[in-house]
């Protein structure tokens, strides 16, 4: 039976069931077929997302825009000069006012605290649109992505390089909720925050999933079905970019470490890449990279998100 998501926020992937992952994922499987089917799709007429933006962005603003639009609703985009959150006015009033206007607040946020005070004093569903420390639609969408690649989400090995960052933290607890094992190289001092990985942890026992940490990346890669990469240096973080390349070098996804992976082994980033730096020009524009379908899925994935909480 559905179950009912209307009203409730998408601040992070652990706030969810693993039923509410599946229905979300089986929604936006639903939707992407009608919509390559011709079908017009009308379930958000009449309904508006209001979305924050405190940083630059691509997929997330034109995926969440396009989205209500090919639902039949709208969206109202509010760069960082229009509201300037955390800046003209306290966050609880904007949280407040806005959800007297819109049927649902997407958010981009450097503080997650800011993303949690949004939440809280909203009275229509806040999505979480990326903040310093979650990512959960890239991830919905990266799910998506794998579940059309492999025909199945469990029982298989993502091998995650590079960062512990927001992407890392909510790709953990995106694999443990669909029973993945996730295996991350990372260097020492950039590993994910250990209440992450503690909260994951717990709900992996649940499933049987593994989170498991390894130094060296080509021993991380060895047998993996999905290598997931993203920058070394995310938005905010610019003033470290130089030392980070310096300490990521030897993380870099490069034909010699995906050779080590399983044959029919998959690619993935988040996007924005910075080639030449977390991945090479040969292995993201190479045959085991699927990155432009995974972007693509961003939209099919948020999708069955509106459809579900709006
Ligand atoms: N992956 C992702 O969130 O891309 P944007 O920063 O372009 O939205
Ligand atoms: N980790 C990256 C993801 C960008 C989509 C960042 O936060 O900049």
């Amino acid at each position: 039976m559905a179950i009912d998501m209307k009203g409730k926020n998408l601040v992070s992937i652990n706030d969810l069931s693993r039923e509410e992952v599946t229905q979300i994922l089986e929604t936006a499987e639903i939707i992407k077929l009608r919509h390559y089917s011709h079908e017009e799709q009308s379930i958000l007429k009449g309904k508006v997302l209001g979305m924050i933006f405190q940083k630059p962005s691509l997929r997330t603003r034109v995926s969440f825009e396009t989205g209500m639009i090919q639902l039949g609703g709208q969206a109202i985009y509010l760069s960082p000069d229009d509201i300037k959150l955390g800046q003209r006015e306290a966050t609880k009033d904007i949280s407040r006012v806005l959800s007297r206007y819109v049927n649902g607040i997407m958010a981009r946020t450097f503080s997650h605290g800011i993303m949690l005070e949004l939440a809280k004093y909203s009275s229509v569903p806040v999505i979480n649109g990326l903040s310093n420390l979650l990512h959960p639609c890239q991830v919905l969408g990266d799910l998506l992505t794998v579940k059309e690649k492999k025909d199945r989400l469990s029982n298989l090995k993502l091998a995650y390089i590079g960062d512990g960052n927001n992407v890392a933290h909510s790709l953990i607890f995106g694999a443990v909720k669909v029973g993945m094992d996730i295996v991350l190289a990372i260097p020492p001092g950039y590993e994910p925050k250990e209440e992450i990985v503690n909260l994951a942890k717990e709900d992996a026992k649940k499933i049987n999933s593994r989170i498991e940490f390894i130094q060296d990346p080509k021993e991380a890669v060895d047998g993996a079905d999905i290598i997931y990469t993203d920058v070394w240096t995310s938005m905010g973080f610019e003033k470290e970019s130089e030392l980070r390349k310096d300490v990521f070098k030897s993380y870099q996804i490069n034909q010699d470490l995906v050779n080590r992976a399983k044959d029919d082994v998959i690619i993935l980033h988040c996007l924005p890449a910075h080639r030449g730096e977390e991945i090479t020009d040969e292995v993201i524009d190479g045959p085991h990279s699927v990155v432009i379908d995974q972007a693509e899925n961003r939209l099919h994935a948020q999708k069955g998100v509106l459809a579900l909480l709006l």
